[in-house]
């Protein structure tokens, strides 16, 4: 429970606040020399300059040509996987990667992959050397050595590369390279951008950093969807804005890692590993001073880092570490995210609901809900239903069959909370719709009257208790589906065999009929009379175990543990000596402290009196509210230790 609130803060920070004019600003952007305040990165099949053909279709290989360049040194290492056509290696292949200066690893399942390189290969591979004639006219080269040339990609600053083998007999006869082509669907790779600039506003007045990525549209390019990394330092002050700006019918799923930063999207956006619908995004001007107005506009006065990026599906972006100017005043932030949403992240998130084949119950900790401000009350979609409250807690108790709860079949039940926000004299609600999922398991109740109403956990000697075995059915169940059998088990006695297929075993149990229920759930009920032999050992607890299932296969099991209860008096009453404390300490574990509490504090106070006087079964438990803190500490015996639990 404690532990839920963790990992709320990020996100509670990441929504974003209010919008607060303020003078024009202006900044004009210049490339980051020093190191970037972030990493980023995105995959895209849009190379340089490249062209397929089926030149080597009628050739003993397909050649694929690679031609990195890298904008900067130092150069990062290259990764290329080469993926053969249906996981097989039946033509051979030829890779030429030139890229000079750099460190390349390439793996690949095929064996007889051919490779020509000047780069230098870890793990090394002999007799790879792309000879001095490739390098003025590469694709001559190849195209003399080998015949054909299949694919041909140039790109600048890949990290990683997947090549797809495998050649198009409909693609044109010869590879004529043309500007930002298409390689799709034969390569992908991961570039690292590397042409971040950043400005400081001329009347910057605080250390709020603004991150503007914006995506370059390309109308031939099919992406609704960009998935987005983002991943931030530890504990970094909550000062800093991120902007993703691009095309208006774009979807952000953003999947935020440690990150408490404000952000501001085009488009919709959801937050992924959190089950949110999409949430409408913002406007956000399309033009380098718009954006820029835009952070500024927002009071970040420092645009830490602007970088324009074509369309990809995948994005990942790393914000580092970054020295907060010292002289500048950290400015707390105000943001102040609708409630709407905060509500429905938070409780998402915090998943306060359980749910049992008949129950929903719902605890949610106030210190929990403080972000949201003002939680006056909470209700179902039945507002009738309303969480009763105490200092710390809000707590809801119902059954699956009211509160406007509805059992679907695919064992969840649905409803809404309801988060009743007072502002001043200002009411306002919350609707929040979750899902309980229901266990899909055999639950057993024991119950001390007929109507089945308030379940125990006490089984009482000698007087009739009542039982309930049920489960919720995600589909229909064979028509025999049978409580297959439930045993009553304490230690040292024979298990005590109650029912087996849906027969009572004993003549202390009687089977009752079931009750009418409109879902999916099969219920069994019986009563019985749990009798102890005279002058028999009481146990402490017993263990109630049920099965049920066809006839000869068991699907669900289940075992209940319960106290024994046993308010007879103690057999021998001649004298509370030492063993008599003793058994009245024993019956703490039985009765409850309380009350033995009592029986202790009668016999203590009745002896000198009237010594030998029974004592009575009917002791009043209130009497022992002053001692009972005492009994667990004077005894020693094993059940002293245990009913302090
Ligand atoms: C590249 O591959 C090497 C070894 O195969 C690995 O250690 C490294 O993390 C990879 N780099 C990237 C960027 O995938
Ligand atoms: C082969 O190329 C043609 C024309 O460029 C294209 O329409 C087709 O989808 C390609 N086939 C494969 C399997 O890539
Ligand atoms: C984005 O990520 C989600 C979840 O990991 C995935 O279901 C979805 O297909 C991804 N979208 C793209 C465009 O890769
Ligand atoms: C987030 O930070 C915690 C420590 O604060 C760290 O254990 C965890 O690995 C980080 N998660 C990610 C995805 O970086
Ligand atoms: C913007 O900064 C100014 C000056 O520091 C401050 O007065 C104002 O409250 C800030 N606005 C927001 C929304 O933080
Ligand atoms: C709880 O909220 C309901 C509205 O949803 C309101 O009518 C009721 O008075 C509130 N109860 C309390 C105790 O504030
Ligand atoms: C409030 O109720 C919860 C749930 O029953 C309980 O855990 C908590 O101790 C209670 N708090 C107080 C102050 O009584
Ligand atoms: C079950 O049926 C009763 C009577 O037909 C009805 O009043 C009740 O609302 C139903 N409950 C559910 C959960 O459908
Ligand atoms: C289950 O029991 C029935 C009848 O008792 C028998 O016909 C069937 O073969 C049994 N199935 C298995 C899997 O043992």
């Amino acid at each position: 429970m404690c532990r839920r609130s963790s990992p709320l803060l990020p996100l509670l920070l990441a929504l974003l606040g209010r919008p607060d004019p303020t003078p024009a600003e202006h900044c004009d952007l210049q490339p980051v020399t020093a190191e970037p305040p972030i990493t980023l990165s995105y995959t895209t099949s849009t190379v340089l300059r490249g062209c397929v053909s089926s030149s080597s279709v009628h050739t003993g290989h397909e050649v694929h040509v690679l031609s990195i360049q890298w904008s900067k040194t130092p150069v990062p290492m290259l990764n290329v996987s080469i993926i053969p056509r249906a996981d097989d290696c039946t033509r051979q292949a030829v890779l030429i990667l030139q890229c000079p200066q750099c460190s390349a690893s390439i793996t690949s399942p095929c064996q007889d992959l051919l490779i020509r390189t000047d780069a230098s290969l870890s793990p090394k591979v002999q007799g790879t050397e792309l000879p001095e004639a490739a390098k003025g006219d590469l694709l001559g080269w190849v195209q003399n050595t080998y015949w054909g040339i299949t694919s041909y990609s140039e790109l600048k600053d890949p990290q990683r590369i997947h090549l797809h083998l495998g050649e198009n007999g409909s693609s044109p006869r010869n590879c004529i390279p043309q500007k930002d082509f298409d390689a799709t669907p034969h390569l992908e790779a991961e570039v690292l951008f590397r042409e971040v600039k950043g400005c400081t506003s001329s009347n910057a007045h605080n250390a709020r950093a603004a991150h503007i990525v914006q995506l370059l549209h390309k109308p031939s390019l099919p992406i609704t969807e960009v998935n987005l990394t983002l991943s931030c330092p530890e504990q970094q002050p909550n000062n800093q804005i991120l902007l993703l700006q691009g095309p208006a019918n774009l979807a952000w799923l953003l999947m935020l890692n440690n990150c408490s930063l404000n952000f501001l999207t085009s488009g919709t956006y959801k937050i992924l590993h959190i089950p949110m619908g999409p949430q409408k995004g913002e406007l956000l001007p399309d033009t380098e001073e718009g954006l820029i107005a835009k952070a500024f506009e927002k009071n970040y006065s420092i645009i830490a880092s602007y970088s324009v990026i074509p369309i990809s599906p995948h994005i990942t972006l790393k914000i580092h570490e970054r020295e907060v100017p010292r002289k500048l005043p950290a400015v707390p932030t105000s943001s102040a995210p609708s409630p709407d949403l905060l509500s429905t992240a938070l409780l998402l998130m915090l998943r306060p609901w359980k749910c049992t084949d008949d129950t929903m119950e719902i605890v949610i900790a106030r210190s929990h809900l403080e972000p949201i401000k003002d939680v006056v009350n909470i209700t179902l979609r039945d507002i009738s239903c309303q969480a009763e409250k105490n200092a710390t807690h809000f707590m809801l108790h119902t059954l699956l069959s009211g509160c406007g709860t509805l059992v679907e079949s695919h064992g969840h039940a649905k409803n809404e909370l309801i988060l009743s926000l007072s502002k001043g004299s200002v009411l306002r609600s919350v609707r929040v719709a979750f899902q309980c999922p229901i266990p899909q398991e055999l639950f057993l109740r024991l119950f001390p009257t007929a109507d089945f109403k308030a379940p125990q956990t006490e089984l009482e000697v000698n007087k009739e208790v009542f039982v309930q075995a049920s489960m919720h059915l995600e589909e229909d169940y064979p028509a025999d589906l049978q409580l297959k059998e439930c045993y009553l088990m304490t230690t040292g006695m024979e298990p005590m065999l109650l029912v087996r297929g849906n027969k009572a075993q004993s003549s202390s149990v009687a089977m009752l009929e079931e009750p009418p229920s409109n879902w999916t759930r099969k219920v069994w009920r019986f009563r019985f009379t749990y009798t102890i032999p005279e002058g028999k050992h009481v146990p402490f607890s017993a263990t109630l175990k049920c099965k049920a299932g066809l006839q000869n296969t068991t699907i669900f099991e289940k075992v209940l543990e319960v106290k024994v209860k046993d308010i007879r008096r103690p057999p021998n009453n001649q004298g509370l000596g030492l063993s008599a404390v003793l058994g009245i300490t024993f019956g703490a574990f039985l009765i409850g402290a309380l009350l033995t509490a009592g029986l202790w504090y009668i016999y203590s106070h009745t002896r000198p009196i009237s010594k030998l006087q029974p004592v009575s079964t009917t002791a009043p438990a209130s009497e022992s509210s002053s001692t009972n803190h005492s009994i667990g500490s004077t005894q020693s015996t094993p059940c002293s230790t245990s009913s302090m639990a």
